[in-house]
Formats: C-alpha cells, structure tokens, sequence
C-alpha cells in the first residue's frame, strides 16, 4: 500500500511506488552480509594527471599504470582481451587469465577517483560447457573491493548475425543458445556518487538519461574489417557509459584500448583520455583515428559525430 504522508516500505511484494521510499530495511538485511559495501566518511580526492600525460596512449601492459597517480581517473571504460586466439591473445589458462585481469582491476581501482565508474564490455564464451566470463569479472573484481552498480545487457539485435551452430535442427535433442547480447558490468569505487558536482551542466539530454538509465541497450557492433583491429567495439559504447557517468573535462581510461574507441568517444564528448595497449600497431591505428577527431572537432563538424 502506498501511504502518501508516511512513504512506502519494501514489501514482501515488492515496493508498490517510489514515493519518499524508505529501503533501510532491505539494505540492512543480512543479504548484504559480505558483501562489499559503500566506504564510511569516504574522501573525496581528486589528484591531478600530469598533463603531458593526458589524451595519450601507452604502449605497454595496464598491469602497472605508474602514469597515473592514485584517485585521479573518473570513468574506466573498455573491453578486455578474450584470451580466444586473437593476435594479440595468449593461450592462457582461466586461471591465468582472471590473475591477468585482476592485477589490472586492482590498479583500476588504485587510480579511480572515489565514487568513480569502471564500465566492462565482455561477452561469454563455448558452449560444451559455457564459459560465463562475465560472472568470473564481477566475482573477482567484487573481491577487490569495487561495488557492483548494475549489469547492462547490450542487444547488438541484426548486426550480431549469430552463428548457425544451433546444434540439432528443429530437435529438443541437442538445441544451442545463439549469443546476440554481451554485457557491460557497472562498477563504482568506495562511493555510489561522484562528490560535489552539483554545480556542473548535464551533458546528456532527458530522452538520453531516460535511455541509458534502462538496463539493455540496443545498437549495432562494429566491423573489425572497417577498424582494421580484430575486436573493436563501436563508438556508441563508450560514448553511452561517459554520457551517462562522467561530466565535461573529466579523465576517462581505457586500459585496453586497442583502436582507441574509447578515446574517440572521448573527445567528441570533451572529455579527456589515457589509454594503454601492447601492440604499438593498434596504438596507430588509435592515433590515426584520434587525429581525425580532432580535426572534426577543429571543424566544428561532432554533430556529424555525436
Ligand atoms: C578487445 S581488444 C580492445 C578493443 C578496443 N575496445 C577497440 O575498440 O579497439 C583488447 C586489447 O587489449 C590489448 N591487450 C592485451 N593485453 C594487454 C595488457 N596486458 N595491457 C594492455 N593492453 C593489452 C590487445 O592488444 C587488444 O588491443
């Protein structure tokens, strides 16, 4: 029942309505119990990136990030390696892979700011059995102490052209799934809100808030062919998750940043970027595409982007 004056309580039912809602209850049941929760009287710190180190990319692994001083990244947006064959996998062990990817989660979480978002795009893998890397990330990274915000569903709808191996045609025998979807995993750092920014413009307009608040996206992938890397993702990824979690000026990290997507969603936002990758062949083509930006920028043509 909603009580107007009083405001409503999570129900055994579920909350009726959202009006002046009290969820202490909720939040204090024992199902929160270690779990990692929002940091007491957290501080606030923003430390400054030495500017010449702003809007480049780093020719070398993210597992150490010594460019960057702790609590002074806002947003981590990217994509990791899938440790599948690519050229630029190695055929790791899981275990080997999620030691990989911890050690930069760990130096992710080192140089956020507090209340800072990480945005992870990955998809599963196999099916004899399934591979749910997704669930691995958000069980390690929870470990180190990050607070899971949310898991979007990114519907990549017709441009997935799911593969045929469907297993037995038409027979409850042996039917495959066919993945149209992959995730992006929301994170934050010790705080659930970006401190003292009440001050600033939105940079998102109210259909676009409407949008990106909801938990499945759909929008097209990108052709690795056209990119000239095997895995980009498109644009619009990233463009989304700094809508959505950053304001203008603030620094956005790919440590992983292959084609520099991420960067280039960046600046056509005027955001800043840092980016870290190991093949100094992918950081030209990021170059190559940077350097474009800026220059539709000079133009004035980002509505052309945007
Ligand atoms: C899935 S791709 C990222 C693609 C990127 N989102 C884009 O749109 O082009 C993963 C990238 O991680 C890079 N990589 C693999 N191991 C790395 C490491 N230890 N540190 C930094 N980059 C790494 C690979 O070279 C590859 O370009």
């Amino acid at each position: 029942m909603v009580d107007r004056k009083n405001g409503t309580e999570t129900s055994k039912f579920g909350s009726p309505g959202r009006l002046n809602h009290d969820s202490s209850k909720f939040y204090g049941s024992r199902l929160y119990e270690g779990l990692p929760t929002e940091k007491a009287n957290v501080k606030f710190v923003e430390n400054k990136i030495d500017e010449k180190n702003i809007n480049r990319i780093f020719c070398k692994s993210s597992e150490k990030m010594e460019e960057l001083p702790d609590n002074s990244v806002h947003l981590m947006v990217t994509s990791p390696p899938y440790n599948v064959g690519k050229e630029y996998d190695e055929d790791m062990s899981l275990g080997e892979y999620r030691e990989l990817l911890k050690n930069i989660w760990k130096e992710v979480h080192r140089v956020l700011v507090p209340g800072g978002r990480a945005c992870i795009n990955i998809a599963n893998l196999g099916r004899k059995p399934y591979i749910p890397l997704h669930s691995f990330i958000i069980e390690d990274i929870q470990k180190i102490g990050f607070l899971m915000r949310g898991e979007i569903i990114w519907n990549k709808a017709s441009s997935a052209s799911p593969s045929t191996a469907w297993g037995s045609w038409l027979s409850a025998k042996n039917p495959v799934l066919r993945d149209i979807h992959e995730y992006i995993l929301v994170f934050s750092k010790e705080a659930f809100s970006r401190a003292n920014h009440d001050d600033q413009p939105a940079t998102m307009t109210r259909d676009e808030f409407l949008e990106l608040t909801k938990s499945v996206w759909t929008f097209g992938a990108e052709s690795a062919r056209k990119v000239g890397h095997p895995a980009p993702f498109p644009v619009e990824l990233p463009l989304r998750c700094i809508k959505l979690y950053t304001f203008e000026n603030d620094v956005v990290l790919d440590p992983f940043m292959g084609s520099g997507t991420a960067a280039v969603a960046a600046l056509m936002t005027n955001r800043r970027f840092i980016g870290y990758d190991i093949d100094k062949e992918y950081i030209k083509i990021a170059e190559k595409r940077i350097n474009e930006t800026f220059e539709k920028k000079k133009q004035k043509k980002i509505s052309e982007l945007v």
